[in-house]
């Protein structure tokens, strides 16, 4: 399957000794956080194969989408502007609109942006059918990236990523009874959760919804999906996936407890967590702990430390020192 390489693979694979101490249990963590474009994050392995596309059929522009402070646009802009392509983001104006966090990213890779009144994806659909006639007519070729990248085929950068895990489990003497991630779009569960049945069969994969849709089977369908794209096979198997929710207060909105766990990791480890998808995961992750399956816990790192800079952080101001 054609891909571009956009990140710097393979991502560290570290044991975390001082988190694991602290709650009895061996935890890993995937650092596709440190994947060497702009701030990191798990959209870049998604796009390798979604650009990809987008090149092999003769587009010059990316369109996509996502909230005012999305991380995947973030993440697409800088892909785009590193291949030279135009990038356009229909964000929703929710939350955090003014020029901070991902914002600030948007711009210094070049993207337009454009902000859409709306709650409904398929106002933005509609705007971005619009938007790839207006630039046909002017001579460019659009690819549309669906919100998060979360297709099939974009899943796929995740199904590699488990077969590089596996590599790294075996030489590091990580033996993972559950691969856990945030779970915001769905793609990046569903890939695990095709990668763990092709290439770690016994590890469950778990996603932890930050958001109030029905992951369930948005996950099932995707890695169906996904399944269908492979030549390996990856047949599923009994307790090989599991949905966790910490929605907490609502989408990208954290609690005190959150906000706890982010500071606790940041000084147990030096490693940054963010308030809305990786913070919530990893404290979901936490809430959790005792009914996970045996073995090392693997949290996938997916990278979003700009929200740190965006979101209200409640909470932090009365943890002095
Ligand atoms: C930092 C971060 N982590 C996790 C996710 C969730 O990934 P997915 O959209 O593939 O479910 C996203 C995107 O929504 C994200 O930006």
């Amino acid at each position: 399957m054609e891909r571009l390489s956009l990140g710097q693979y393979p991502t560290p694979l570290v044991r975390l000794d001082a988190a694991s101490a602290a709650y009895g249990r061996s935890i890993w963590m995937k650092r596709d956080d440190l994947c060497g474009v702009a701030l990191g994050g798990n959209k870049v392995r998604k796009l390798e194969y979604l650009l990809a596309r987008a090149r092999a059929e003769g587009c010059d522009t990316v369109l996509t989408t996502g909230g005012a402070q999305s991380n995947h646009a973030a993440l697409t802009a800088a892909c785009a502007a590193r291949l030279g392509m135009e990038c356009h983001l229909l964000l929703k104006a929710r939350g955090v609109t003014d020029l901070r966090g991902n914002l600030i990213l948007d711009r210094l890779f070049g993207a337009h942006v454009r902000f859409l009144d709306t709650d409904s994806y398929d106002d933005i659909y509609a705007e971005m059918d619009r938007l790839t006639a207006e630039l046909a007519a002017a001579g460019h070729k659009a690819y549309a990236v669906p919100l998060g990248g979360s297709t099939p085929l974009g899943a796929m950068g995740y199904v590699r990523a488990v077969r590089e895990l596996s590599a790294q489990c075996a030489a590091q003497g990580c033996r993972p009874g559950c691969l856990v991630s945030a779970t915001g779009s769905g793609g990046t569960t569903a890939g695990l959760l095709t990668g763990v049945r092709a290439y770690l069969p016994g590890v469950c994969a778990v996603g932890v919804a930050v958001d109030d849709q029905p992951f369930q089977a948005i996950v099932a369908q995707l890695a169906d999906g996904a399944a269908a794209l492979l030549d390996v096979p990856a047949p599923a198997r009994p307790g090989d996936f599991r949905m966790l929710r910490h929605v907490g207060p609502g989408y990208a909105v954290p609690d005190e407890g959150d906000i706890r766990r982010i500071r606790e990791l940041a000084r147990l480890e030096g490693i940054l967590l963010d308030p809305v998808y990786t913070g919530k995961a990893w404290s979901g992750m936490l809430d959790a702990l005792d009914g996970l399956p045996e073995g090392d816990v693997v949290f996938l790192h997916t990278g979003g430390a700009a929200a740190l800079f965006a979101v209200d952080l409640p909470g932090l101001d009365a943890t002095n020192p």
